[in-house]
């Protein structure tokens, strides 16, 4: 077993240091905020995230797991683990300074022979950058990206398709993984510019997926054929597979829109231009735009004055995470038309998050009604932007009964549109009539 240091206790950062305990490990996870430590080392788990709360209860009562402000602790781990952000910086890069301030700061501290890992998505070249700031010749910096998906992230860092570890140095790859004890993947050990490079390319062929997905969704409709059917008849090809070929309202999320045009701009920097991935990203914006032009359509041409429901707003189910998603991309589209926007969703309390939530800025001018039925009152117009699995099983009986319009746009293809047809809706799916 081994002492593990986790900087950053954000959604990739509390993961890791809750997983590497659950399997064993004795680990401290540290973070700048305070507030957020004293919060964790109570048990409260800040973020929604299926069966992370029940490790973090495990890893405390267990002594495992423990939380500190600063990064002090980093003195004592054999292996310390960098998960602190990497956001956009105003070209499309990722700004590296909170990683740089966290090497910075551990640099003089870490005892010989420690294994310092970016688990962060970072620019191909980091590794090296890290090794820089740290300044330590005795010290080794391996990359070891995360493939972890919001509302799955326990299960897919217990269960990962693959495990990949990128470094100069063979025996700090195998130690690094030692870590993964008992968890049985495919292990990829390659040099840290090739590591680096396959969590960029994996999140840019994933949100190529879903743009090409969307992109034969709008042929669908000028055709007459139906998407449903189509990618079911391609996913079982298995050199295309099933998954992620659900078309929507475009992918969102804190990854695929920053990591899409992070590596546009890597590939940029270093003399490639990348045209395909700049298309996959075009595609996207067109059908924020191509869903917001279907609730003007239901609405008969124009949404100026005029109230519209909005079913979901988190980036997919299952989150309460709002940042960068599709649902809020498309609802500021229709605001900007002169909607009245009334929101629902199962993750969001009526009026909006409480003042001082981070996410409060993103909700500014949409109304958050207290259920689905209310969201509908008066509306001429439902769009469904989130796949909530319960809005599914609602009664649209009720539903319109309380709406002006019976008009649903649905972009994620959710509802039984036979079902609301009979009761009288007008339905406007995606890639499907
Ligand atoms: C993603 C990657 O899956 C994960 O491996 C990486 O480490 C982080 O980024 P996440 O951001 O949690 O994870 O979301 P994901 O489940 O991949 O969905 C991303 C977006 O694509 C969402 O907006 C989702 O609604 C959309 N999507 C996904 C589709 O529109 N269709 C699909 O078929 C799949």
């Amino acid at each position: 077993m081994s002492t593990v240091c986790v900087i950053g206790s954000g959604y990739v950062g509390l993961t890791t240091a809750a997983c590497f305990a659950h399997v064993g490990h004795t680990v401290v996870c540290t973070d700048i905020d305070e507030a957020r430590i004293a919060r964790l080392n109570g048990g409260e788990c800040p973020i929604l995230e299926q069966g992370l709360d029940n490790l973090l209860r495990e890893g405390l009562a267990g002594g495992r797991l423990r939380f500190v402000a600063g990064n002090a602790a980093a003195a004592e781990a054999e292996f310390v683990y960098l998960c602190v952000p990497t956001p956009q910086g105003a070209d499309g890069s990722a700004d590296l300074s909170f990683i740089e301030a966290a090497a910075a700061e551990i640099g003089p501290i870490l005892a010989p022979d420690t294994v310092v890992i970016n688990k962060s998505t970072v620019p191909v070249g980091s590794t090296r950058v890290v090794e820089r700031v740290l300044g330590r010749s005795d010290v080794h910096v391996v990359s070891n990206p995360e493939f972890l998906r919001e509302g799955t992230a326990v299960h897919d860092f217990l269960n990962p398709d693959r495990i990949v570890i990128g470094a100069d140095d063979q025996s700090a790859a195998v130690r690094v993984a030692s870590l993964y004890l008992g968890i049985a993947a495919p292990l990829i050990v390659t040099d840290p510019a090739s590591a680096e490079t396959i969590k960029y390319a994996a999140n840019a062929f994933l949100a190529t997926k879903i743009s090409f997905a969307n992109a034969v969704a709008a042929v669908c409709e000028a055709v007459g054929a139906d998407i449903g059917d189509v990618v079911l008849g391609m996913g079982y090809d298995r050199r295309i597979g099933s998954e992620f070929l659900r078309p929507g309202p475009g992918w969102g999320g804190s990854c695929f829109p920053k990591d899409s045009r992070a590596l546009v701009h890597i590939a940029e920097t270093a003399g490639y231009d990348f045209g395909l991935l700049k298309g996959v990203i075009t595609v996207n914006d067109e059908q924020f735009e191509r869903v917001a032009a279907k609730v003007v359509d239901a609405a008969g041409g124009s949404v100026e004055g005029v109230k519209v429901a909005a079913w979901g707003l988190t980036f997919k189910a299952r989150t309460d995470d709002l940042r960068d998603s599709p649902a809020l991309a498309i609802i500021d589209r229709l605001r900007a038309a002169g909607a009245r926007v009334v929101a629902y969703d199962p993750s969001i309390e009526e009026g909006g998050v409480p003042a001082g939530d981070k996410r409060a800025a993103l909700l500014d001018g949409i109304e958050v009604a207290a259920d689905p039925y209310a969201a509908c009152e008066g509306a001429e117009a439902l769009v469904v932007l989130t796949e909530w699995d319960e809005f599914r099983w609602l009664d649209f009986d009720k539903v319109a009964e309380v709406m002006a319009g019976k008009r649903v746009v649905d972009a994620r293809n959710l509802l039984d549109r036979e079902a609301l047809r009979r009761r009288g809706f007008s339905y406007a799916g995606v890639g499907r009539v």
